[in-house]
């Protein structure tokens, strides 16, 4: 049989209609613009209010990014084979919130599962996708990543409750024979519970009345600690892929990393010597929305993209869980921009 690769053949978006500024976080929490934006680089981030959301969770940001998919690529939806959602904050433990997706979509043909690597997320559920793909088991696979983040960040706390937002993005996987698509991968996950955790969250702590008025329902992060290890896992990750794969930096189209900081992402341009014109930067306007932020890299930049381009995706997240992933792009991102 002939190799197939998985190849990317077209990516949607949504981010929720509400947008805070930074003169509104400043009136939640002690902060200001100046400071946001010089230690993290976030201007705006989209909120999903209640009101818009009307009692669903995830599930409502992923259903209006694969709708959004489905209008710009025009394929019948029955013709998908399966979806998997990256996220961290499903709208429940269970039913997944694939299971929602499909339902909402009436994907009548797919199957669907959630998984959680954290920030890292959807970079593992592209390679999962892939999986299916490249075995010839299955020919369309839709991957999610997204998150409802503001439903776990803590608006006491300003050390983190500036740098989170929501969204979700997708992108529809396909199989070919040519040498496009996911080409190569590196994935790594060791086990640091402090620095990043969400307390109540599973199994392990109850969600007692005393657990809930310490707000251990929310995001913990010791952000200082977080952003050494995210620089040199992000920098690692991508010059063993780089390397491995013969890419000097002019080789590399893009560089599309996980939205943390602004700061994060200058730093990982630099250490591997590859200009800032060449990274996907969103953060000022999409802040960090966790599994979400490598897919709306490709929904905002896919106009960009041409045929041909080498990308180099990098993520991390809570655990640490990070990795990247090298990707050929199979089309000109004019094909499908609306
Ligand atoms: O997506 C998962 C992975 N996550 C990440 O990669 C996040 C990594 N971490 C970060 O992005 C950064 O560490 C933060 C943005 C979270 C914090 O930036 P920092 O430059 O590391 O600040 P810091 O925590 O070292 O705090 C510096 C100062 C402190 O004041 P003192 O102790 O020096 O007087 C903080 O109290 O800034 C103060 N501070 C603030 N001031 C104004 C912290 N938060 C704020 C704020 N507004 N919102």
């Amino acid at each position: 049989m002939e190799k197939i690769n998985a190849v990317v053949t077209g990516v949607g978006g949504y981010v929720p209609k509400y947008i805070l500024d930074n003169d509104e976080m400043s009136r939640i929490v002690d902060t200001t613009d100046e400071w946001i934006m010089e230690r993290i680089g976030v201007k705006t981030r989209h909120v999903l209010k209640d009101e818009e959301r009307q009692g669903a969770g995830t599930s409502y940001l992923m259903t209006k990014a694969v709708q959004n998919l489905l209008e710009k690529t025009q394929i019948d939806p029955d013709t998908i084979e399966g979806v998997i959602c990256a996220t961290t904050t499903p709208d429940y433990l269970f039913p997944s919130t694939a299971s929602l997706v499909i339902g909402n979509l009436g994907l009548k043909n797919a199957f669907g599962f959630d998984m959680e690597a954290a920030c890292a997320g959807f970079l593992y559920a592209m390679e999962v996708g892939a999986g299916f793909i490249c075995s010839g088991r299955n020919k369309r696979i839709i991957v999610c990543g997204g998150d409802f983040l503001t439903s776990i960040t803590n608006y006491q706390d300003r050390t983190t409750c500036p740098i989170f937002g929501d969204g979700a993005g997708c992108v529809l996987l396909e199989g070919t024979t040519e040498e496009y698509g996911l080409l190569d991968r590196y994935m790594r996950t060791d086990s640091h519970y402090d620095p990043l955790h969400l307390e109540v969250s599973g199994s392990a702590v109850r969600p007692t009345v005393e657990n809930i008025e310490a707000r251990r329902h929310y995001l913990y992060q010791e952000g200082r600690t977080v952003f050494k290890y995210a620089v040199t896992n992000m920098s690692d990750a991508v010059e063993i892929i780089a390397k491995r794969n013969n890419l000097t930096n002019e080789d590399i189209a893009w560089i599309v990393p996980h939205q943390a900081n602004v700061r994060i992402e200058t730093a990982v341009a630099r250490r591997i010597n590859v200009p800032e014109e060449k990274v996907m930067i969103n953060i000022d306007h999409m802040a960090n929305t966790s599994g979400g932020t490598l897919p709306l890299c490709l929904w905002e930049y896919e106009p960009k993209l041409k045929k041909g381009d080498n990308l180099i995706f990098t993520a991390f997240g809570a655990g640490f869980t990070w990795g990247a992933s090298y990707m050929k792009w199979g089309y000109d991102g004019s094909k499908f921009s609306k």
